[in-house]
């Protein structure tokens, strides 16, 4: 990190930590009703990083990253620590041993509090983050029933035909940004399986455009912290907010499954709030997508081995199931589900995933040690370092797609949320299938249409993203095989 990129984060941190501070500290407690006060903690909280250790550890995190910032305190103070900054305690939780709660917990007791309370004027008070933790999870399960299995079967010929249009325009050989294409060929899928093709056909560029728009200015550190203020960023915000309803209004596909989704109460859902989840959909798909399919690019062509594994693959796909891959040969692709789960291990686009603690609870250590962590504190579960501790993944720097093998199987062995690139539990990604479905899509036809060599250096992190995405460009060249599927 060099001294700009600190002077900028240290910045940042600074002010968003107080910002999020100051409204967390204002949201409302949830209080015992009878004595209208918390009940007295039994188990020691945490240990707390504070005075002259959080000066240490700021340094820490400006001179080397918040990894090793975590991986300072983790090996001071072990798997449950607390950093208390301007009053507001923020406590991390490192291994699985100690995230069943944080991932399984009822929302009246763990939640995201207002943590996301800025998606509410990208999407929409009627939709998730600005209605009553009951509804949302009802509008969760019309997202679920729209894209589990039987639904997802249906996407996978809409998706490989986008692919397929997409690269028939790349010339024999060339030089790309691997990172710019894969980002606009995932928008296009989205258009098309999410929003239908009389959008994807008719109105694409305009939703592109707008989505940006969307995305862009919500996701700006001021609108972030003050979303309701009245600055330009989110003046463009909201305008692209109404433009995007008043398309949206005209279509179908999953759109129709939101549209013929019933409360349990038998209300149907109304027409912002199937806007309002479509959008929020897209938005939670996208960065994430284009980030993974990019990272499992930059592995591949750094992994020599990997690379022959998944191409011998597909040449034995090929040999079973002809030049046409559909739904049920991309079920088969083993090699290559495990390289992109390996690496989202390692490149987790989501590095990190917050709760507000409503109701003190108790964790226990694996070395045996118990703390209670109080009402009112952040718990971080940052997936990033959970995702690399070295008595879960054996060698946790090496990509070893094997790991996930049988007879290793190291995500499971290390207990249910060693592996949280998709989060898990309550709050676990909806998209997880829809995601690894749309990579393989990708990755596959890439591999058997096309040589490719990485141009770039192997890159780093961009931080400064929600999705952690690679930095820079990721420069490509490609050869087209001579016999094209
Ligand atoms: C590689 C790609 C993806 C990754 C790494 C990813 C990761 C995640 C993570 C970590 C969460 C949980 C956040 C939390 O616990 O607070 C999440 C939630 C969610 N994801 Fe994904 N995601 C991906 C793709 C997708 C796609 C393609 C869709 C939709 C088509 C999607 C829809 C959602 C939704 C709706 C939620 C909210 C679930 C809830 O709050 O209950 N994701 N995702």
């Amino acid at each position: 990190m060099d001294l700009t990129n600190s002077v900028v984060w240290f910045a940042i941190a600074l002010v968003s930590t107080i910002a999020v501070i100051t409204k967390i500290a204002r949201a409302r407690t949830v209080v015992d009703p009878v004595c209208n006060k918390p009940p007295p903690p039994v188990k020691p909280p945490p240990p707390v990083v504070s005075g002259g250790s959080l000066i240490r550890l700021l340094h820490t995190f400006l001179t080397k990253g918040l990894r090793a910032m975590i991986h300072e305190q983790y090996t001071q103070l072990g798997s449950v620590f607390t950093i208390s900054f301007f009053g507001q305690k923020v406590t991390f939780l490192i291994g699985p041993e100690v995230l069943g709660h944080f991932y399984q917990g009822v929302d009246s007791e763990i939640s995201h509090g207002n943590t996301l309370e800025f998606t509410v004027p990208m999407f929409g008070k009627e939709v998730i983050y600005g209605v009553d933790s009951a509804t949302r999870y009802e509008q969760n399960r019309f997202y679920s029933n729209a894209l589990k299995p039987p639904k997802l079967r249906n996407h996978a010929d809409p998706m490989i035909q986008e692919v397929e249009d997409y690269f028939s325009k790349w010339d024999q050989q060339g030089t790309v940004d691997l990172k710019w294409e894969l980002a606009q060929l995932l928008m296009l899928i989205s258009s098309r399986c999410l929003l239908g093709r009389e959008v994807r056909e008719k109105m694409f560029k305009e939703v592109y455009t707008l989505f940006h728009e969307l995305s862009d200015n919500g996701l700006r550190l001021t609108s972030v912290l003050f979303p309701y203020a009245p600055i330009l960023a989110n003046y463009r915000r909201d305008r692209a907010h109404a433009k995007l309803s008043e398309m949206f209004t005209k279509i179908t596909d999953v759109l129709q499954n939101l549209m013929d989704s019933n409360y349990k109460d038998s209300r149907p859902t109304t027409e912002a709030e199937v806007i309002g989840l479509i959008m929020n959909l897209m938005f939670a798909g996208m960065h994430t997508s284009s980030a993974a399919s990019t990272w499992t690019g930059v592995c591949l062509l750094s992994h020599e081995r990997w690379l022959r594994a998944v191409i011998e693959e597909q040449n034995k796909i090929v040999l079973k199931h002809g030049d046409h891959v559909d739904f049920n040969a991309l079920m088969e692709m083993d090699a290559l589900h495990r390289c992109i789960k390996e690496t989202l291990r390692m490149h987790p686009p989501t590095a990190t995933v917050f709760r507000k603690v409503h109701t003190n609870f108790t964790v226990q250590t694996r070395e045996g040690y118990e703390y209670e962590i109080p009402s009112g504190h952040i718990v971080v579960s940052p997936i990033h370092f959970n995702s690399n501790l070295p008595y879960i993944y054996k060698d946790p720097d090496e990509y070893d797609p094997d790991r996930f093998g049988l007879g290793r199987e190291e995500d499971r062995v290390g207990g249910k949320f060693s592996y949280t690139a998709f989060s898990g539990g309550r709050h676990a990604c909806i998209g997880e299938a829809y995601a690894y479905m749309q990579i393989k899509v990708i990755w596959s036809h890439l591999l058997r249409n096309f040589e490719f060599k990485l141009v770039s250096p192997f890159p780093d992190t961009d931080q400064s993203k929600l999705a952690l995405e690679p930095k820079g460009k990721v420069m490509v060249q490609y050869k087209r095989l001579a016999a094209c599927v």
